[in-house]
């Protein structure tokens, strides 16, 4: 893979004794600049919910932020407007960038038939890189930008064995796993997703790292269904990352999914699929989670959830993740 250059601004050092928050962004930003410099990555978390007063998570993604706001109370769903103002000065200036390039998210409790995926339709897409692997992102339309950070060292870890192994992505989305499994010389990858719409966004991931389409299959299915079908074929698969939603429902499914119902489904079926020095990563990032290690006597589960919480993530509960073998 050709290194690329990416740019990541400097910010200087001078303390702002006016603003906290301003204080803490800076130091945060220096700190992963260097890691990110280094990585070819720049998209990373700038702020995780550091200062009480501030509950905000805010991504750095190529000289855009995303920042999410995390309402605890259901009433309120969107920032004051004062408080809108303050964040959005802090990064202008730390930054040199205009409120056109900050996106804002609330992230309320909702109740279980709030969800929603789509917010807009202005298509505005832009390439990000992580460990040199390049991404389409899109801040504007999705609740979602297309790439979870929390997951970059996961996607890491499997780059580092999939050399010459086959890779099945359940619950794919836009296919970061497999990109990276495909760059680090995977031999085949499947790709499984329910929708369309993050099938083509992975699908357009692949493009623009000029990975091939015949050593790497993307798959619309419903993953409950997926499973049985693929154990029918006799396919095995040398890692296995399965990475679902806590809860999910669709017109596409004939029951809603929840992870701590369906879990031991996902495993066992998986293991079926799985060669004989195969891995699973499993991850939820449920944090009701718990998992029944003694449903799986056949096979031995690790926890690595501390290898897989990038730097920049300071709270380490976003995810749990564990490494399956037989
Ligand atoms: C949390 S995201 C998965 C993140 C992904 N593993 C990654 O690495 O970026 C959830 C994904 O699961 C998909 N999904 C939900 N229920 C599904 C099902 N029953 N079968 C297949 N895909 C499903 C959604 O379309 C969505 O893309």
């Amino acid at each position: 893979m050709d290194k690329p250059s990416i740019f990541l601004p400097i910010i200087t050092d001078s303390e702002d004794k006016s603003s906290i928050i301003k204080n803490r962004i800076r130091k945060n930003y220096r700190h992963i600049r260097k890691w990110a410099k280094r990585s070819y990555t720049n998209c990373f978390r700038i702020y995780d919910r550091d200062i009480k007063e501030y509950p905000l998570a805010i991504d750095f993604y190529d000289g855009r932020f995303l920042v999410h706001f995390f309402s605890y109370d259901r009433d309120i769903d969107e920032a004051s407007g004062q408080f809108h103002d303050e964040i959005d000065q802090v990064l202008c200036s730390l930054f040199g960038t205009s409120r056109d390039h900050i996106y804002w998210r609330t992230r309320v409790r909702r109740r279980k038939k709030e969800q929603y995926e789509k917010i807009d339709m202005q298509k505005d897409f832009f390439t990000v890189f992580e460990y040199g692997a390049k991404f389409k992102v899109n801040l504007k339309d999705y609740l979602d930008s297309g790439l979870f950070l929390d997951h970059r060292e996961t996607r890491k870890l499997v780059s580092s064995i999939a050399k010459g192994k086959r890779v099945l992505n359940l619950f794919a989305y836009t296919c970061s796993f497999s990109i990276h499994a495909a760059l680090a010389g995977a031999s085949f990858t499947k790709s499984v997703d329910l929708s369309n719409t993050y099938l083509a966004w992975g699908r357009d991931n692949f493009i623009l790292n000029s990975l091939p389409e015949e050593n790497n299959e993307i798959i619309r299915a419903d993953c409950m269904k997926f499973l049985d079908d693929e154990i029918d074929s006799g396919a095995l698969f040398d890692i296995i990352i399965i990475d679902p939603p806590t809860i999910s429902r669709s017109k596409k499914m004939d029951q809603m999914f929840d992870i701590q119902i369906d879990y031991p489904y996902l495993i066992t079926k998986s293991l079926k699929l799985l060669s004989s020095k195969g891995v699973i990563f499993f991850s939820t990032n449920s944090r009701k989670f718990k998992l029944d290690e003694s449903l799986f006597n056949s096979c031995s589960i690790e926890e690595i959830t501390d290898k897989t919480i990038p730097l920049d993530f300071h709270n380490k509960k976003i995810h749990r993740c564990w490494k399956i073998t037989l």
